[in-house]
């Protein structure tokens, strides 16, 4: 496996291998590796010719109060994961050649943003966005993967790529959990062995408003008090939001008529995570 640390370099080879007319699948992660990123590199690996993977924590996607500087980093142990999972080439940039003196041009999605996680981070997503973009110009690929865990911000670089015409293909991946349901998340190291116990409520609670859907409950109120009836049974967990939304365009839903998704954000001791869950 190749790793690649400057921009300039990474955009060379992909030159390269576009002009050998090799398919580059893409996957763009901060590292700390689970099953979820490793399940987008191998979706990638049976798709595309070379697949490259980018870690890096984007100072840009934390607010001043968040985990920047406490977020789980293991650089050789994710490269040898990477590689094992047959990855070609890692890129590894560092935020001098990321974000040098003078930078100052950004990358907005203004609707799709404002709600969510958007409305309790302000200013994550245009973070988020504006490193997907420089990612994209550096690697070039023609396929990039991304998990629904993070369903908002896979609308969101949707969009994006839509609304600023990045020849690029964007290929959503489903959640991966731990087998008791925890979504697997570089934070879940965050979680004392009790507070690791407590978050399986998120499931639990998930999958009580989903029992309540396939009896025929469509009535998006009432399934959200179900969702926080069984959060609320547990003290170590406090939900910030849950909120039922269109599956495409993220717009609160009243009654179910077409497939929606249940969005949630709890803080389980200090770590803020967050679920998915589509009904359809
Ligand atoms: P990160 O949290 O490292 O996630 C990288 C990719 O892995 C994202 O597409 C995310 O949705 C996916 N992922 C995380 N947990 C998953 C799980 N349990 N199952 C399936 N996929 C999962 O998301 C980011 O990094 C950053 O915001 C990034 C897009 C890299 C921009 O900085």
């Amino acid at each position: 496996m190749e790793v690649i640390e400057k921009p300039k370099a990474m955009q060379q080879r992909s030159l390269e291998l576009r002009a050998q007319g090799k398919t580059i699948g893409f996957v763009p992660t901060m590292g700390y590796f689970h099953e979820g990123h490793l399940s987008l590199m191998r979706r990638a690996r049976r798709e595309c010719d070379v697949v490259v993977i980018s870690i890096y924590v984007n100072p840009l996607q934390f607010g001043p109060r968040e985990d920047f500087n406490r977020y789980p980093r293991d650089l050789p142990r994710d490269l040898k994961m990477a590689e094992e999972v047959g990855v070609d080439i890692a890129f590894v940039p560092k935020d001098e050649d990321m974000y040098p003196d003078g930078f100052q041009t950004f990358v907005e999605v203004t609707e799709l943003t404002k709600g969510l996680e958007g409305f309790h981070r302000p200013g994550h997503f245009r973070g988020v966005t504006t490193v997907v973009a420089k990612l994209f110009n550096i690697v070039l690929p023609h396929k990039a993967y991304f998990g629904e865990k993070d369903f908002q911000q896979l609308r969101v670089v949707q969009r994006m790529v839509r609304d600023l015409n990045f020849p690029i293909e964007i290929v959503p991946c489903p959640t991966v959990r731990e087998p008791d349901g925890l979504a697997m998340s570089s934070r879940n190291s965050y979680l004392s062995p009790q507070e690791r116990q407590a978050a399986t409520v998120l499931q639990r609670a998930l999958k009580a408003a989903d029992d309540l859907f396939r009896q025929g409950e469509r009535n998006a109120a009432l399934l959200k008090a179900k969702v926080w009836e069984v959060l609320g049974k547990e003290p170590l967990v406090r939900p910030q939001y849950v909120e039922i939304v269109d599956a495409e365009t993220l717009a609160p839903v009243f009654s179910i008529e077409r497939p929606a998704v249940i969005l949630l954000a709890a803080f389980v001791g200090n770590a803020r995570l967050i679920d998915e869950w589509v009904l359809e």
